[in-house]
């Protein structure tokens, strides 16, 4: 009998759901560790329904480890970078993917990256953790006014970007966006200033990237943007590594071409790039965006009601592809 397989045990809501469904479920059986290769090309031999994370590469070889039975690839996150659509279409694989629901736990960590980063909190919790003298100083840990009229450069104001320009506007920030919703009614009523990459890059003291990565977007912060963006400038990413050069971005943080950056993700996640663990001016989480209790709950949710929908028939509920 075909299975549903999860590569990865999800919210107790959400595997109740999966376990409620028509066909046995199968799980990945370690919590933290995503399967190796050979184990998800083993795990997925006669699935009808895949749910999968970003950390599975999901490709033609996959697709034809599961089989001819395979319906449905339910990828459990709002970005589908890792899955190739072109091999699932070409074997009628429907693809989906969780949009809507991680929007606000996604802003939220954005913004607090702008704020951690601009403000520079982590340097100062390090400064109090490391026991070393301090006392109140005119000069101490200075950082960029994110209230005081700061511009908020958004690249790629889709939903995501506009639950950030929203906290924005509520600091009182100038908003600069590129993308298609930048010149929609919420962008309008949020005070959004459709903007052009280089004038963004030029013009804003925090730029904060919200674009999927796709061929188009793969390296499009690189040297020349980090130059183009002023000296004072903070860089923050919670949307895909690759959509920055990490070297480039290494040493335009150690030569002080942008004072700092806020970052989630990286090039070659779950690795960092050695240089960024050395500077001061850099925030580092480990693509926790999304990490909201109720949010992981939604998101898993959403795939299983994608695979029950396509299983069952019906059209799948937020499907990707072409
Ligand atoms: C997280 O990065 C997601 O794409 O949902």
């Amino acid at each position: 009998m075909a299975h549903v397989y999860l590569s990865r045990e999800l919210t107790p809501g959400a595997m109740a759901a999966a376990r409620a469904l028509d066909l046995p479920v199968v799980v990945h059986d370690d919590l933290h560790r995503p399967p190796s290769r050979e184990q998800l090309l083993d795990a997925v031999r006669g699935a009808a329904a895949l749910i999968t994370l970003l950390t599975d590469r999901v490709d033609a070889e996959l697709l034809d480890a599961a089989g001819p039975q395979l319906r449905i690839v339910a990828n459990c996150a709002v970005g589908f970078d890792n899955v190739d659509l072109g091999a699932a279409a070409a074997r009628g694989v429907a693809v989906t993917n969780t949009p809507g629901v991680l929007d606000e736990a996604t802003a939220d960590v954005a913004f607090g990256l702008v704020l951690a980063a601009s403000r520079r909190l982590v340097e100062a919790d390090r400064l109090v953790r490391s026991g070393a003298d301090w006392v109140w100083g005119p000069q101490l840990l200075v950082g960029l006014d994110v209230s005081a009229g700061a511009t908020l450069g958004i690249v790629g104001l889709g939903r995501v970007g506009t639950a950030v320009a929203r906290r924005a506007a509520a600091f009182g920030m100038r908003i600069l966006a590129t993308g298609s919703r930048a010149s929609g009614d919420e962008a309008r009523a949020l005070g959004v200033e459709p903007a052009e990459l280089p004038r963004l890059l030029a013009e804003s003291d925090v730029v904060t990237l919200h674009c999927p990565l796709t061929p188009e977007t793969h390296h499009l912060i690189g040297a020349a943007e980090l130059t183009a963006m002023k000296p004072t400038a903070i860089l923050v990413n919670t949307a895909r590594g690759p959509v920055v050069d990490e070297a480039a971005l290494v040493d335009a943080l150690r030569t002080r071409g942008i004072a700092g950056a806020g970052l989630d993700v990286y090039e070659h996640e779950p690795r960092v790039h050695p240089g960024l663990r050395e500077l001061d001016n850099v925030v580092l989480l480990p693509h926790v965006a999304s990490a909201g209790r109720a949010t992981r709950d939604a998101m898993g949710r959403l795939a299983v009601a994608n695979v029950r929908a396509v299983l069952g028939g019906e059209p799948p509920l937020t499907p990707v592809g072409r």
